[in-house]
Parts: C-alpha cells; sequence; structure tokens
C-alpha cells in the first residue's frame, strides 16, 4: 500500500484569475489579464476571464464541494486589484470582505487556506507603470503582501509570496503568451529578478509582522533531458533559464555563473538584493507538470525566446500526452524532487499543483491513473529521504486556462460554462477516497 505520513496535507489548488469573474464587482481595479483577454488573438476562441466559474459568487458551493473532498488544505490567490485597485495605497474593504466570507466558509468546514499573494493578475496600473521590468514593482507588491497579511495574519497560517514567477517573467516578457504579452527578452530577465526581490522583501517584512506565519514561494519546474549527447549544452541552458534562474537566488543566495554571464544579470542587481531574495522560507512549493527533451540546432518550429536558446527546440519523444500535448511522465516528478533534496537542500516541500487536463467527460479514469501515477512517484521520493509534507492536485474545477481559454479542462469538478453548474468527476471520488485512506491503491 502506498501510504503517506500521518498529518500529510492533501489539498485542491485554484488561481483567483482563473475562477473568479465579477471583475468589475467590488471595486475591482483592473488586471493585465483582463487588458490581454481583450487584445485580438491572444485569447483562444477570444476567451475572457469576466465571468469565468463565478466563483466570486458562488464560493459557497465550492466550498460545500471542497467540504465533500474531505481535503484538509484549499490552495487559492488573492487578487490584488481586488484588493488594491491601483495596485498601491489603502486596502479597498469590499475586496478584503469578499475573502473573508471565503475564510468564513472554510473555517466552517476546517478546511486550512493557502494563500498565493500573486498568481499572475498584475493590477493594470502597475503594469502602465513600467509592470515586471520596473524595480518598482516590486517595492509595491512588498506594501501590498504586507498590507494584505496584517489584516489576516490571524486567520491564515500559510502564505506564498509568487507563484511561478517563471511564467510571470518569460511567458509574460519574453514569448508574450501571458499578460502583458510583451516580446522582449530583456525585459523578462529585469521582470525575473524583480519577481525574487518582491518575494524577498515580502518575505522579510511578514517575518517581521508575524514571526508565526509560515512562508513559502511556489515555484514551477521542468527536469530538462538532452536528445542526444550533442544536446547537453542545451539542456544546461534551458534548467539554467527555467529552473536554476529562481531555485539558485532563493535558496542559495546567488545566481549561477552560467546566468549571470548568458543574461548579463549584473545590470539589474543592486547590492544587498541577493540576501534579501534568500530571505528564509518554511517551505518550497513545488509545480510539477512535465519533463522536457531538448535539442540544439536550427529550430524547425517556434525557437525559445529565451536569451542565449534561441536554437534550442523541444523533442518530441512520442508517448502519452495530455489535452495541453504535454508528455505524462510520473518519473519526471521523482527526478525532480530528487534532485531539490540532493542539490539544493531545501526546507519542507509541497507539491502546490499536480494535475492533467482531460477530455471532457465525467468518467475521467485517465486522470485517476495520471493522479495515482504520480503519488507513487512521490512517495518513493518520500521514502528515498525527501521531506514532502503535502500534495495539492490542480485542479479543483476547470477553468480559465489563461491563453487556452476554457477549452482544456484540469478539474476534478466539471464546470459547465453555460450554466455554470458543477459536477464532480470520478477522479473527485477517487481523490476523496485516497484522502481517506491517506494515499492511493498500490
Ligand atoms: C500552471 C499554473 C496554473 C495552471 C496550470 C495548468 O502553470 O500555475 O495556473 O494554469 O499551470
Amino acid at each position: 500500500m502506498t501510504r503517506f505520513p500521518p498529518g500529510f496535507a492533501w489539498g485542491t489548488a485554484t488561481a483567483s484569475y482563473q475562477i473568479e469573474g465579477a471583475v468589475q464587482e467590488g471595486g475591482r481595479g483592473a488586471s493585465i489579464w483582463d487588458t490581454f483577454c481583450a487584445r485580438p488573438g491572444a485569447i483562444l476562441n477570444g476567451d475572457t476571464g469576466r465571468i469565468a466559474c463565478d466563483h466570486y459568487h458562488r464560493f459557497r458551493d465550492d466550498v460545500a464541494l471542497l467540504g465533500e473532498l474531505g481535503a484538509r488544505v484549499y490552495r487559492f490567490s488573492l487578487a490584488w486589484p481586488r484588493l488594491m485597485p491601483s495596485g498601491r495605497g489603502a486596502i479597498n474593504e469590499a475586496g478584503l470582505d469578499f475573502y473573508k466570507r471565503l475564510l468564513d466558509e472554510l473555517e466552517g468546514k476546517s478546511i486550512e487556506p493557502w494563500v498565493t499573494l500573486y498568481h499572475w493578475d498584475l493590477p493594470q496600473a502597475l503594469e502602465d507603470r513600467g509592470g515586471w521590468p520596473a524595480r518598482d514593482t516590486a517595492l509595491r507588491f512588498a506594501d501590498y503582501a504586507t498590507a494584505v497579511h496584517e489584516r489576516l495574519r490571524d486567520r491564515v497560517r500559510h502564505w506564498t509570496t509568487l507563484n511561478e514567477p517563471f511564467n510571470s517573467a518569460f511567458t509574460g516578457y519574453a514569448s508574450g503568451e501571458h499578460a502583458p504579452g510583451a516580446t522582449d527578452p530583456r525585459a523578462a530577465v529585469a521582470a525575473g529578478h524583480h519577481l525574487l526581490l518582491a518575494h524577498g522583501l515580502a518575505i522579510a517584512r511578514m517575518r517581521e509582522q508575524d514571526a508565526g506565519s509560515q512562508l513559502g514561494i511556489t515555484l514551477n519546474f521542468s527536469p530538462y533531458h538532452p536528445a542526444s549527447e550533442a544536446d547537453a549544452d542545451a539542456a544546461r541552458r534551458m534548467d539554467a533559464r527555467q529552473n536554476r534562474f529562481f531555485l539558485e537566488p532563493v535558496l542559495l543566495g546567488r545566481y549561477g555563473e552560467d546566468n549571470m554571464a548568458e543574461l548579463n544579470l549584473g545590470r539589474w542587481i543592486a547590492d544587498g538584493d541577493l540576501e534579501v531574495i534568500s530571505s528564509p522560507l518554511d517551505f518550497l512549493g513545488v509545480n510539477y507538470y512535465r519533463r522536457l527533451v531538448v535539442r540544439a540546432g536550427s529550430p524547425q518550429g517556434t525557437p525559445t525566446r529565451f536569451i542565449g536558446c534561441e536554437d534550442v527546440e523541444l523533442v518530441d519523444r512520442g508517448g502519452p500526452k495530455s489535452t495541453m500535448g504535454w508528455p505524462i511522465d510520473p518519473d519526471g516528478l521523482y527526478e525532480l524532487l530528487m534532485r531539490l533534496h540532493r542539490e539544493f537542500a531545501p526546507p519542507p516541500l509541497y507539491i502546490t499543483e499536480n494535475g492533467v487536463s482531460c477530455e471532457d467527460t465525467l468518467d475521467d479514469q485517465d486522470r485517476i491513473d495520471f493522479l495515482a501515477a504520480h503519488l507513487r512517484a512521490a512517495h518513493r521520493a518520500l521514502a528515498a529521504g525527501v521531506d514532502l509534507r503535502g500534495y495539492f492536485v490542480w485542479s479543483l474545477l476547470d477553468n480559465f486556462e489563461w491563453a487556452l481559454g476554457y477549452e482544456k479542462r484540469f478539474g476534478l469538478v466539471r464546470v459547465d460554462y453555460e450554466t455554470l453548474e458543477r459536477t464532480p468527476r470520478a477522479s473527485a471520488r477517487w481523490f476523496r477516497d485516497v484522502v481517506a485512506r491517506n494515499g492511493p491503491e498500490p
């Protein structure tokens, strides 16, 4: 039997822009995702987050669904533009009240809130002042985080600064697939550094405000493998950009020499930045979806937009894939956890996202198989000594999958976007049993 340690934190995850809707209610300001969704061609089928899952109005139903799962933790994010409509200044009480009502509901079901302060919905007003490539945005984030933490710290123990700063920086400002849709690789590097600085500043100030809070960050990792020996350097460069760009400063207090040289990072770093960025953490959130194989040469398809990786492309090794086209590869999760453990001496790890997009059926045996295989991989890592404390499925609900709109379905619970009706899938019942048994069937 695959049994996890007593007290293992089982949960599900969502994010504000992907589920809330109500983009103009309660005094919410515009976010970069509202703006990006209005750009013709930016989002598949012209979808937007205007209504999304209407969670803003249906959060009680959603918490009831969480209650049925029996999971102990609910990871969700706070919308900065709901709490500070222009990104700075006083807290918008109506926005805060929404999250307080959500917290009341969670408390009523003894579900622990796991709050992410930033899951990609930057207030548009801050983007207008330069966005993440501007250093000032890091200071604004620290103010926002501190203000919200001050108001909710008596009710929320676990605080995550950022979700996947890699995507905020590189998918937002280099490849342009995400908001704000910029295609400026140098700006993306600056954004990456300023996101890290934002994280570190917020951690230091929240720690000072309440030594009892549990503080961390969520990073997304993909192990990179070379297609052949000749591609080893391509894999090294991709690993440097996606994985080490964030891991090394946060956990080791320095950027890798390769990133320093190849990205000319020195021009963005001020004295003391790395000490701030490496403020001690109580946990590291790990998002894992896939392992990737790369080759160097002249790209046949779309070249990557990372500086120094313009010659690199992904190689399709065949094998099963999700409806996102992502390879299904649970061993990659084992490899990742072991590497974090061996090379980075991290704080306790939580898998803050893992999940799969499947066809839109209620009988989603393929999702059950995916999750079970990844849990077995995680369990192997635990048995090998990795300090893994929790696992949160992405996602509770089908939701707005960014540039891919509503077509991709990641939910344990199906959402009918015509009626907004929620219907638990077979995987929801399966996950309830996993939680009750503290592990999947062997
Ligand atoms: C992650 C995001 C999350 C969701 C999943 C599928 O990169 O954090 O919001 O879109 O991918």
